[in-house]
């Protein structure tokens, strides 16, 4: 199996956080409203000068320095997003310019909202067997806040700003599952014709697609594999609300603690959410080499996505 292995990750967030208390300012709720329906404690919001593709460049730098890799030897690039400043260039153009990767690669934006990291781990991969090579730098960087009603309530309290990064390679033995799936949804929906409409969800569908989403992605992945839950270390699953992790917990019969958790400080960032996570989790030792994880995103489209690989 040609599957990819974890060399490196990086994460950047904007300078500034705001707490539950801090969003009273723009709508009526509460520290005790957010934090018991979603475990939200905290978010990042940009500055005028901090934009997605400021922190995509950031965190992939530091996944760059973390893999110990020199940038020319990446031979793809993809970023995860559904924030970039532009619709032309793409944030990859912008991110490849800046670390001056090689010209002869490809470099895209994926769309797939929420599970849009994966999706673009998948389809790095995929590049690298069809066009050779054997490194890929992968980003998930997001200005969520450039899409929020902040006068609409049911939204605007649940999501942050926020990039991650990783950099794989390709390697013939390593052993890596996936699966992905799209349901054509308007659950969740930005832009409209002329890009003018914000963030409008119905949370109650979401919530319930998202509690099927991540135990069937898990139990795909395991099935495929001819594996058990005991049998991996980590499961980092988009960090949406506290929850839908809760739930689908009880669903697996798992330990809750096998579940990485991070929301209560970065809010939804939505397709960077999971690469901040294992940022995290390798910062803190909780990655040793040869581990096995399992990544599960699911968000806006309706889109879903797994990956279990060593790390
Ligand atoms: O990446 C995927 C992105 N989307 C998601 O992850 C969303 C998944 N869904 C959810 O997380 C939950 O459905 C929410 C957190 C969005 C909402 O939780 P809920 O328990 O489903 O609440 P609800 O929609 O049933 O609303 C309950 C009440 C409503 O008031 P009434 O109609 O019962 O009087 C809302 O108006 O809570 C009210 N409400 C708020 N109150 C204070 C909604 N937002 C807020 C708020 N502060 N921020």
């Amino acid at each position: 199996m040609n599957g990819l292995r974890l060399l490196g990750t990086g994460r950047a967030l904007p300078e500034k956080a705001l707490d539950n208390d801090a969003m009273t300012q723009y709508v009526d709720t509460s520290d005790e409203w957010i934090t018991t329906r979603t475990g939200i404690r905290r978010r990042y919001f940009c500055a005028e000068n901090e934009t997605t593709t400021t922190l995509a460049i950031a965190a992939a730098q530091r996944a760059l320095e973390n893999a110990g890799l020199d940038p020319q030897a990446i031979d793809c690039l993809l970023v995860a997003t559904s924030s970039g400043e532009y619709v032309m260039p793409s944030t990859a153009c912008m991110v490849h310019k800046a670390l001056s990767l090689r010209e002869d690669i490809p470099a895209m934006d994926v769309g797939a909202a929420c599970a849009g990291f994966l999706y673009a781990v998948e389809t790095a991969r995929a590049l690298l067997i069809a066009r050779g090579g054997r490194h890929a730098l992968v980003i998930g960087a997001e200005q969520m806040s450039s899409l929020l009603d902040m006068s609409d309530r049911n939204t605007c309290v649940l999501f942050g700003d926020g990039a991650g990064a990783a950099v794989f390679s390709l390697e013939a033995d390593a052993e890596y599952e996936s699966v992905c799936g799209v349901r054509g949804d308007m659950a969740i929906r930005v832009g409209g014709p002329r890009r003018e409409q914000p963030m409008a969800m119905d949370g109650q569908s979401v919530f319930r697609f998202a509690v099927s989403a991540i135990p069937q992605c898990v139990q795909q992945l395991l099935g495929k594999a001819g594996l058990a839950l005991e049998d991996v270390d980590w499961v980092v699953c988009h960090q949406a609300n506290q929850r839908i992790i809760d739930a689908s917990v009880r669903r697996l019969g798992v330990p809750a603690e096998k579940f990485y958790k991070n929301l209560d400080r970065y809010a939804n960032t939505s397709a960077a959410s999971i690469p901040i996570a294992l940022d995290e989790l390798r910062e803190q030792g909780g990655l040793a080499t040869g581990m096995r994880i399992i990544m599960v995103g699911f968000g806006g489209g309706l889109t879903w996505s797994g990956i279990m690989m060593r790390v």
